[in-house]
């Protein structure tokens, strides 16, 4: 098959070089957007009187009856035609002749790459942002269910306060919306149309990039030729959002994966989304966490991969840029698999909320409670979270709880402390006082919920 650039050169292309250099292998899955942008172009083109009319039609119905090919299997995509462009300029030539030459009229690789990643990533974002949202509502509904389950809260991974499991779920509703909010931010920057651009410089032809902006759906126009066809930010500041998210993702997975040991025991995973150990006859293994948990490592090596790409090239178009297809690609099919798992395993997962709740004041967790008591009763919180230390170290030694010291050992620490004591160091109602704004009270948590529910 011919290239399309054969023109100057005398030796044909070395069979390693195709090898080494084509890209159609992984970004033909940009057909769809390559076809979109190049109907685009023939219409603004013939609008311009660059092409006729008849040329117009011709070249948009080619380009449709290729788009129908592929769709069905049928198109031969051929690697010594190197990339989705030319694969699919090629065919056009091939089916309607001399005329399909002309849609490249204004046009190069550059700018066409440019834009088509940016209506793929385009319509990804508002695809994971969607799913991001289906993985709240999960998460809601985990809250709404467990707003009254107490649990125990953890700092160090050492108990540390009781908390409610619809606390801590609403931790990652609100980790996620942040996540939401900085992929939609993106999209104004990513929705920029490109083309026109050219190779580097623009054209000399009367082009009419509002035109194409318009029939292409972007909100703005790139203001610089040179910008436009060298800079892959917007996709680096997708990578390095999804690399937020994952990490979020790997937190919820680590913590379902402790909360289901036998140490634990908090948690009971569905048998449908676990997998057993081909030795050991006991096991039941969270392997789709563990390998949630797993797959952040490859989004954050898909970031630092083309952050190193990019790092020191020249303007304008460097060839090294092929290179940030497969860690976008990459990227977008491990989130989008991700979410959608969780979104389907959360509803399955049972809580052990008789051990939560049982586990929930030991390791003297009232302790910070006990001290914020005598703060009440006027005594300066150093010297309380000291008496509250004194105590602990007294229970401790007996092997007791601080609710089984009498009121008579307690007054031996401060004469400030009465009878009223024990109603703030018994679990529920000191769950229940947290009321402070973002606090843990099942009060406080009903209101978010609320909140939560009109926002999602
Ligand atoms: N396949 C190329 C890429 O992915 C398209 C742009 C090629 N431009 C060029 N001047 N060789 O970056």
């Amino acid at each position: 098959m011919k290239k399309p650039w054969s023109g100057r050169f005398r030796q044909k292309t070395a069979k390693v070089v195709e090898r080494f250099t084509e890209s159609v292998s992984f970004d033909h899955r940009l057909w769809r957007y390559d076809i979109k942008g190049s109907i685009a172009h023939a219409r603004m083109l013939a609008r311009k009187g660059i092409i006729s009319r008849s040329d117009e039609e011709k070249i948009v119905k080619g380009l449709k009856e290729i788009a129908q090919e592929i769709e069905e299997g049928r198109f031969q995509w051929r690697q010594e035609l190197e990339d989705v462009h030319m694969n699919i300029e090629s065919a056009l030539i091939e089916r309607i002749g001399p005329t399909g030459g002309k849609l490249h009229t204004a046009r190069s690789r550059n700018d066409q790459i440019a834009l088509d990643l940016r209506l793929y990533l385009r319509e990804e974002i508002k695809n994971i942002i969607n799913l991001i949202k289906k993985l709240q509502r999960q998460l809601l509904n985990i809250s709404e269910k467990h707003l009254e389950t107490i649990m125990p809260g953890y700092t160090h991974l050492q108990r540390a306060q009781p908390v409610t499991l619809g606390h801590h779920m609403l931790a990652y509703v609100e980790m996620f919306q942040r996540d939401r909010e900085r992929l939609s931010d993106s999209i104004k920057r990513v929705n920029t149309l490109p083309l026109g651009a050219c190779a580097i410089a623009g054209t000399t032809l009367p082009i009419d990039r509002a035109y194409l902006a318009k029939l292409l759906g972007f909100d703005s126009i790139s203001e610089n030729s040179m910008d436009a066809v060298s800079d892959r930010d917007f996709i680096l500041e997708f990578l390095s959002t999804s690399a937020i998210i994952m990490m979020h993702l790997s937190r919820l997975a680590e913590e379902l994966i402790l909360w289901t040991t036998v140490e634990f025991s908090f948690v009971e995973l569905p048998d449908a989304f676990t997998t057993g150990s081909s030795i050991m006859p006991q096991k039941k293994n969270p392997d789709v966490l563990e390998l949630i948990r797993g797959k952040t490592g490859r989004v954050y090596g898909a970031l630092v991969s083309l952050l190193t790409t990019m790092k020191a090239l020249p303007l304008t178009y460097n060839r090294d840029m092929q290179e940030d297809k497969e860690p976008l690609f990459d990227t977008v099919d491990t989130l989008k698999e991700c979410l959608e798992i969780l979104i389907q395993m959360l509803p399955k997962v049972k809580f052990n909320t008789e051990r939560m709740i049982k586990t929930a004041p030991e390791g003297f967790s009232l302790a910070t409670d006990l001290a914020e008591y005598l703060v009440k009763k006027g005594m300066p919180f150093r010297e309380s979270h000291e008496t509250v230390g004194k105590i602990v170290r007294y229970a401790m030694d007996k092997g007791v709880n601080l609710d089984s010291l009498s009121l008579d050992e307690l007054q031996r620490f401060s004469s400030k402390i009465e009878e009223d004591v024990y109603g703030y160091i018994e679990l529920r109602r000191a769950v229940s006082a947290r009321i402070s704004r973002g606090g843990t009270s099942p009060a406080e948590i009903k209101r978010q919920i609320k909140r939560w529910k009109k926002l999602l």
